[in-house]
């Protein structure tokens, strides 16, 4: 499946709630309950909070935010925070329907893209422990464990 990827901008936060949504509840099924994921969605991705972020992304180069689109439609997202030398993952979600196809490696290397370009060493992020598919896909991707804090493992890759 090719996605398109680009820059996500404030109309696209509504699908960017509804991606979140479907994601989480298929990625912690089994790990938090419905109401704990419905709360986490409703404080951390208020409306209010994503479209200070997005706007934020598209102004100041300290924020990434990546869409990923499958006929025209948002299938996925990335927000990674790039610092001086380094930088930290802090998001990165399908709908399940559009895992394993490669869309999460896409989001990864435009990212990617952008740190080479700012001369970032090391990009960090937190994953839960349970979470199988999320490590496979980051180990796979040239992430490794770096370390544990509470239930999430923290991984770290190097570039050049
Ligand atoms: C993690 C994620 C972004 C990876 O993106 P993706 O496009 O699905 O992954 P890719 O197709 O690029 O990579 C494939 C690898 O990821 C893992 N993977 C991806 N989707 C999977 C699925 N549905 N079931 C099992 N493993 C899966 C496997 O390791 C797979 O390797 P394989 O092809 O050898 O089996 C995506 O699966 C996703 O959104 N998952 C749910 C949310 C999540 O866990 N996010 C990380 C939170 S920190």
């Amino acid at each position: 499946m090719v996605a398109v990827i680009r820059k996500l901008s404030v109309e696209y936060v509504d699908a960017l709630i509804e991606v979140a949504r479907e994601s989480w509840k298929w990625t912690y099924a089994g790990i938090y309950s419905d109401e704990y994921i419905e709360r986490w969605i409703r404080e951390k991705y208020s409306r209010e909070k994503l479209l200070n972020e997005i706007t934020r992304s598209r102004s100041e180069s300290d924020l990434l935010f990546l869409g990923a689109f499958v006929d025209l439609k948002l299938s996925g997202f990335m927000e990674v925070k790039i610092k001086k030398y380094n930088a930290e993952l802090l998001r990165l979600y399908l709908k399940p329907e559009y895992t394993h196809m490669k869309i999460g490696r896409d989001l990864l290397s435009e990212a990617e893209k952008v740190m080479k370009e700012r001369g970032v060493s090391e990009c960090t992020l937190y994953v839960h422990s349970q979470n199988e598919v999320g490590i496979s896909f980051y180990l796979k991707n040239g992430f490794k464990v770096k370390g544990r804090d509470g239930n999430d493992f923290l991984m770290v890759k190097k570039y050049e």
